[in-house]
């Protein structure tokens, strides 16, 4: 990330519209998540939206990963009274495995704060978020608009059953006219 970047994701307006507006939709969307759950975010920046999957999701622990080594040590401190609960990684979100060692089935929840357009090979994303949630488990797309970069993410994320997507109003259409489809559909 450039120099402009990385100021506007760890500035306290980013973190007013984290904690007043995405974080409240997809509350209403997905809910909380059970006691005892485990969290995946990918993309965490400076790891102020984990902080809030633990504070006001309620999951008991999150993994929080991110390409960019000075973001996950920015995570490291913001999340450091969180102790053993936090698990932060400096990885790519398109190979779970490699970064996270993760396997098939091992989160209850996986959130994306606006990261999904920022990577190029989006597909590889989308099919790793869908292969690590538990059946019924919830993704939480705090979503690009659909013609950032061509790329509808939404719909790949809605993709999975049993897989469940917590969303944004403005994409519910697109949601769901795309809810169902295989995820390693490309379009
Ligand atoms: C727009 S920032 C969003 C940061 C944070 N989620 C937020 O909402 O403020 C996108 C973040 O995604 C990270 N990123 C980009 N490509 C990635 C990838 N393939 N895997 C993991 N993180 C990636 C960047 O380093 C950056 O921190």
């Amino acid at each position: 990330m450039n120099r402009a970047e990385t100021a506007l994701i760890t500035s306290p307006p980013r973190r007013w519209l984290q904690r007043a507006y995405e974080v409240p939709v997809l509350l209403r969307f997905g809910g909380r998540l059970s006691p005892g759950s485990k969290a995946l975010e990918i993309g965490c920046g400076s790891g102020y939206g984990s902080q809030l999957v633990l504070q006001r999701f309620g999951a008991q622990r999150i993994d929080a990963l991110d390409l960019d080594p000075a973001m996950i040590e920015r995570a490291r401190v913001r999340l450091g009274p969180y102790g053993e609960r936090v698990n932060l990684v400096c990885g790519s979100a398109t190979d779970l495995r490699s970064a996270l060692n993760a396997e098939d089935r091992s989160y209850d929840a996986v959130f994306d704060f606006g990261i999904i357009h920022h990577i190029p090979d989006w597909r590889a994303a989308v099919a790793e978020a869908a292969r690590v949630l538990t059946p019924g488990g919830r993704c939480f797309d705090r979503g690009c608009q659909r013609r950032q970069r061509g790329i509808r993410s939404q719909r790949v994320l809605t993709a999975k059953p049993p897989v469940t997507l917590a969303h944004e109003p403005s994409t519910s259409a697109e949601l769901r006219r795309y809810v169902w489809q295989p995820v390693d559909r490309r379009g």
